[in-house]
């Protein structure tokens, strides 16, 4: 090859490579999909995790499909209840008083941040990683249960509702301890 040729080919080659690729990928239809679990499978477990709730678990209004609500609950209450509170509102995860955001709220409006979080946790925030605690299909329940929490700030009725709950146990309290 003369030494001009050579260098006509070095500039062409890439050009004819992508040509070539491009119709290969036109004519060959998708791309091979690897065994689950093979050297070419590089999906992390964080992928992998976040897949099967987007593929399977999730219905087009962003509900987890066939979570049991009854065990749900008892797994929330269970796991979850003693930092979170018996609905969810103990802690508001926005950090904004005026804009509250609780685990219901989460769960019901942006179910992969919930999906994640509990999962995989967030050490600086110290939600702790539940993905070798808690069984995938547990979590499911506890995710279909999580979406029926209530989303929003306690409403006047409720927050009287509670103090005066409060107001009758430590009555209950003050009785037990003079007897
Ligand atoms: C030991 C206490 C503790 C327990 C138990 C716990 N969490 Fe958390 N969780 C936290 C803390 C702390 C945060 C972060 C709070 C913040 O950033 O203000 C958090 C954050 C979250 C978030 C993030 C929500 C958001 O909008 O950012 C989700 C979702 C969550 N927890 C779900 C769960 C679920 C589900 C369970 C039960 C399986 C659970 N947590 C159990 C302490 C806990």
């Amino acid at each position: 090859m003369k030494r001009k040729t050579w260098k006509k080919f070095l500039y062409t080659a890439p050009i004819l490579y992508g040509v070539a690729l491009g119709v290969d990928l036109c004519l060959g239809g998708a791309p091979e999909v690897p065994e689950p679990g093979s050297a070419a499978d590089t999906l992390t477990i964080v992928d992998k995790r976040m897949a099967h709730l987007v593929y399977n678990l999730l219905d087009s209004n962003g509900m987890i499909r066939g979570a049991d609500l009854v065990r749900g609950e008892k797994l929330f209450m269970r796991n979850c209840r003693p930092c979170h509170g018996d609905d969810g509102r103990r802690m508001n995860l926005s950090g904004d008083m005026w804009h509250p955001r609780y685990i219901g709220t989460t769960a019901h409006d942006e179910a992969p941040t919930f999906w994640y979080m509990m999962n995989f946790g967030d050490s600086v925030r110290g939600m702790l990683p539940y993905y070798d605690e808690i069984p995938l299909d547990e979590m499911v329940d506890i995710a279909g249960f999580s979406q029926t929490l209530p989303r929003h700030p306690w409403t006047a009725e409720e927050a009287a509702a509670a103090m005066k709950e409060d107001s009758i146990l430590e009555e209950r309290r003050k009785k037990a301890n003079l007897q």
